[in-house]
């Protein structure tokens, strides 16, 4: 079993590139690494947060000026490509990346931050305060999704 502890690990912005290292064995296994390149992944609104454990970039995620339709905030971000190398998972880094980001986008003055998330990760969200709202939907070749936000 794997300790960490917060002495362990630090978060700072990164490169839509650099993602790459973790999104693909995490959300892209088995696919080209040009999978791993998401829509908007460059715009200037978007920014890319790494978790660097013991050094080496170990968790990921993405944030883009984004509205749902499902929501009428006015300030909304979307949260994309949230990933922690398989052997960290369940060790809280997932939920530093979040707090970190929520931080950051509160001091953006955004109100609302939402994602698609997968069924998997639907309790990762819960318990990081995001609620479910509208209707699952299946996105081919990942699976079932659920739209989640929380207000910030
Ligand atoms: C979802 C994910 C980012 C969460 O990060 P994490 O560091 O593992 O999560 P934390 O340790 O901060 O939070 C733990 C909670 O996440 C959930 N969780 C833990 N391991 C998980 C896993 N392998 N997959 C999905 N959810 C997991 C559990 O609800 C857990 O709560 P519990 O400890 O009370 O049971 C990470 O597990 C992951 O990369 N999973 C695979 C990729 C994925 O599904 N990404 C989300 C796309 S929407």
């Amino acid at each position: 079993m794997i300790q960490t502890s917060k002495e362990d690990f630090f978060i700072k912005i990164i490169t839509a590139q650099e993602t790459h290292a973790v999104r693909h064995p995490v959300l892209r296994s088995g696919r080209p690494i040009e999978d791993c390149i998401f829509d908007k992944d460059e715009l200037d609104t978007t920014f890319h947060l790494g978790l660097f454990h013991k050094n080496k970039l170990s968790g990921v995620v993405t944030y883009l000026k984004n509205g749902s339709p499902l929501l009428s905030n006015t300030s909304q971000y979307q949260l994309r490509g949230m990933a922690v190398l398989e052997d960290l998972q369940g060790h809280n880094l997932g939920t530093a990346l979040t707090k970190h980001g929520e931080t950051i986008l509160r001091n953006l003055k955004a109100d609302a931050v939402w994602c698609n998330a997968r069924e998997i990760a639907v309790p990762f969200y819960k318990k990081n305060g995001f609620e479910i709202i509208g209707e699952p939907f299946h996105i081919p070749k990942i699976g079932l999704h659920f739209t989640m936000y929380k207000l910030l």
